[in-house]
């Protein structure tokens, strides 16, 4: 019989708090952070985190609940233990620095269950966290098998602050609540966010990770996971008395969890802490708990910044659609017109004209393929094709047009959530792609998911997605996907991974009332610890900008959407508005130009979540930096000192701030620019507006 999940979360806890040690725990430890295992009486595998010698988790249950063993998380033995230390450096294809250190000691407990099974659970302890994961090592008793609940606890030591979204199986679109862990209750966040197109939201006390906490006493606490292939993603049902987040895994159509074959291993679950915000923020363990590239063939692999046809069909001044209506067709069954489709051949030679011009590297292109009259909302199987043009867009005209030009084109997938007929159509695509020069897709899977039954972050999708960079990695394709579970390092493994969505972006401005102020202050300790987010930044014209709409607008201000290129890291960044948005502030727009994607060197300056954040970046290969301060609804002042600067060398700074009276309800658009020379003795008082922001470039001046 299976038990409900809920009623085994309370069992486990009721047996979980009458903790006895078997044994003297087991330690592991990096500076202030220590890990310790013990079995208890019961058999229980049981792990707690200390920092500094203060509680972050208190002893908590680890295991399983099996098809063909329900008890897989009591009655165990130790039978043997292996511990390294490890030190080493690697260097990534790109990011936020360029060398990257990894050091933990590392603890394997070989288990032996009363069934007879073995199981494994390898710890590993950073300076800044933890990492542990199960793995089921090859045996005779435990081959195929399938995972019905993972029970790992998180046993808090308090009623912290959260940063928290729904544990939703299909989307992160939503935005933060802020409350105590007692106060967790996503019900009617879920039932409010009627802009979010598919929600599926079975627990009112599921949130997803990365969660962000903060205790009463300072502490900051991370809790996402690491290297997530051949599983679901892992939610956090939240036991609001005792504190207790117990893992629950995002179901199939069968109400299954994994299917797993031994050998096999659980993705990473890793928790951060640290007593400053910013550390969190600086964290590589979940990228070092990802394994290395398989390829070392990696050189076709470029960052770039690009421009689109997009926001236009956002704010609906164009279309994706070529006819309003799938069954709009003439006496010949062509499609008749709307006038109004944006990605037509003239249009596309526009925006390929302005990143020439203003040296962006790329330009993508929706609503370029038939299907967008009947895409979304009826679950359907088979939409797009991937390599059927509409008549008024020229592949071939447009792809020699970009290559005279030296501009990279990105090619749209839009699955609609039909992931089966992407994946039979994705070796024609990715051909088509490479016949045409297109490097990089933004994939898309707006909608319920097909295989029916089959949720965005459930086991099969995370295959499906995998299957989709392993594919890219074979024909050489840079891929962006939108609609994919929030991310957890595996742009080490797949450095092709070059962006996700999975979390609620800028475009949330054009088509519902947006994000609040303080979202940019939350991304980075939440949604972003997992790898680069395609936010979209950039919007110059911050009201007025929707046809008929006067009233909506971005909750920011003009200087914040530039400081976001450098606060919200990403290989791959869009400068979303329109050309001639652009066109009309050029001071403004060359930060745009200016600003790196790819970095030697990252400072993480000042950060608190949901209130602020400075972050100031080096440019890979360049001796210039980058600083970008944003701020929540309020407005702050701080003082920017330039110490990071190379000493004895001059600079010139340009800053871009907030003008007078700005302010991102009343007067959003309100800049200023200046300039000065600066060295590393120089300190900077900044004046960020309510919802503002300041980019400063530092460019260093030969001498
Ligand atoms: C949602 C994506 O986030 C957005 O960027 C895209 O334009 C639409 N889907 C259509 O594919
Ligand atoms: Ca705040």
């Amino acid at each position: 019989m299976m038990i409900p999940v809920k009623t085994s979360i309370v069992l486990i806890f009721l047996l979980l708090s009458v903790v006895v040690y078997a044994s003297p725990p087991l330690e592991i430890s990096r500076e202030k952070v220590k890990l310790q295992f013990f079995i208890d009486e019961q058999g229980r595998p049981v792990y707690a985190v200390l920092f500094n010698g203060r509680d972050v988790v208190k002893p908590s249950a680890l295991g399983f609940m099996l098809e063909t063993d329900s008890l897989f998380y009591k009655n165990f033995s130790l039978v043997n233990v292996d511990r390294k230390v490890v030190d080493e450096t690697w260097k990534p294809v790109w990011g936020e620095c360029s060398t990257i250190r990894n050091n933990y000691e590392q603890l394997t407990v070989h288990l032996k269950h009363g069934s007879g099974k073995l199981l494994d659970i390898v710890f590993r302890v950073f300076a800044d966290g933890v990492g542990f994961r199960y793995e089921f090592p090859r045996q005779t008793g435990l081959v195929y098998f399938v995972v019905k609940e993972e029970c790992t606890q998180f046993h808090l030591a308090g009623n912290h602050k959260a940063f928290w979204i729904p544990g939703d199986f299909d989307t992160n679109e939503y935005a933060y609540t802020t409350s105590l862990l007692s106060e967790v209750n996503n019900a009617p966040v879920v039932q409010a966010a009627t802009d979010i197109a598919v929600r599926t939201v079975t627990d009112s006390l599921a949130v997803q990770t990365p969660l962000m906490m903060k205790t009463a006493d300072g502490l900051y606490i991370n809790i996402h996971e690491a290297a997530l292939l051949n599983y679901p993603a892992m939610q956090l049902h939240v036991d609001k008395k005792e504190f207790i987040l117990t893992s629950t895994l995002v179901p199939d159509a069968c109400n299954n969890k994994a299917y797993l074959h031994a050998p096999a291993h659980t993705p990473w679950r890793t928790l951060l802490v640290s007593d400053k915000a910013a550390d969190i923020l600086a964290s590589k363990t979940i990228l070092n708990l990802n394994d290395p590239p398989a390829s070392p063939n990696l050189s076709w692999i470029k960052p770039m910044k690009f421009v689109g046809v997009w926001w236009e069909m956002q704010t609906g001044k164009s279309t994706w659609n070529y006819s309003d209506y799938a069954d709009s067709t003439n006496a010949n069954g062509q499609l008749i017109p709307n006038g109004r489709h944006g990605a037509n051949t003239a249009n596309v030679k526009r925006y390929i004209d302005f990143a020439a011009k203003n040296k962006i590297g790329g330009v993508l292109v929706e609503g370029w393929d038939r299907g967008w009259e009947d895409w979304f909302g009826n679950w359907k199987e088979n939409v797009f094709d991937f390599v059927t043009p509409y008549p008024d867009f020229d592949v071939k005209e447009i792809t020699e047009y970009a290559r005279s030009k030296g501009v990279t084109m990105i090619m749209h997938h839009e699955t609609s959530g039909s992931a089966t007929n992407y994946e039979r159509q994705l070796d024609t695509a990715f051909r088509f792609m490479q016949q045409f020069g297109y490097p990089a897709v933004k994939t898309g899977y707006v909608g319920r998911i097909v295989p029916r039954g089959e949720h965005h972050d459930g086991q099969w999708m995370v295959n499906h997605y995998e299957r989709v960079l392993q594919q890219g990695m074979r024909y050489h394709v840079m891929v962006d996907a939108h609609e994919p579970p929030r991310p957890t390092g595996l742009q080490r493994t797949y450095p092709n991974f070059m962006a996700c969505e999975a979390a609620r972006g800028n475009e949330y401005h054009a088509f519902s009332n947006g994000n609040p102020p303080d979202h940019e202050t939350v991304l980075p300790f939440t949604r972003l610890m997992g790898g680069p987010m395609d936010y979209t930044p950039g919007i110059f014209k911050l009201k007025g900008y929707v046809p008929g709409m006067p009233d909506r607008s971005v909750h920011s201000t003009l200087t914040k959407q530039l400081a976001l290129y450098v606060t919200l890291f990403s290989p791959v960044e869009m400068a979303a508005d329109l050309p001639e948005n652009y066109e009309a502030k050029p001071d403004a727009f060359q930060f745009i130009k200016d600003v790196p994607v790819d970095w030697d060197t990252t400072r993480i300056l000042e950060a608190e979540p949901g209130d602020y954040i400075t972050i100031a970046r080096k440019g890979k290969g360049t001796n210039n930096w980058f600083v970008g301060a944003i701020t929540d609804e309020h407005a702050r002042t701080t003082t920017l000192l330039l110490n990071f600067l190379e000493k004895g060398k001059k600079y010139k700074a340009t800053l871009y701030e907030d003008g007078v009276g700005a302010n991102w309800k009343t007067d959003p658009e309100a800049y200023s620019i200046r300039t000065l020379l600066v060295d590393s003795n120089t300190k900077l008082k900044l004046s960020l507006a309510a919802g503002g922001g300041t980019a400063i470039s530092l460019m260093q001046i030969e001498q």
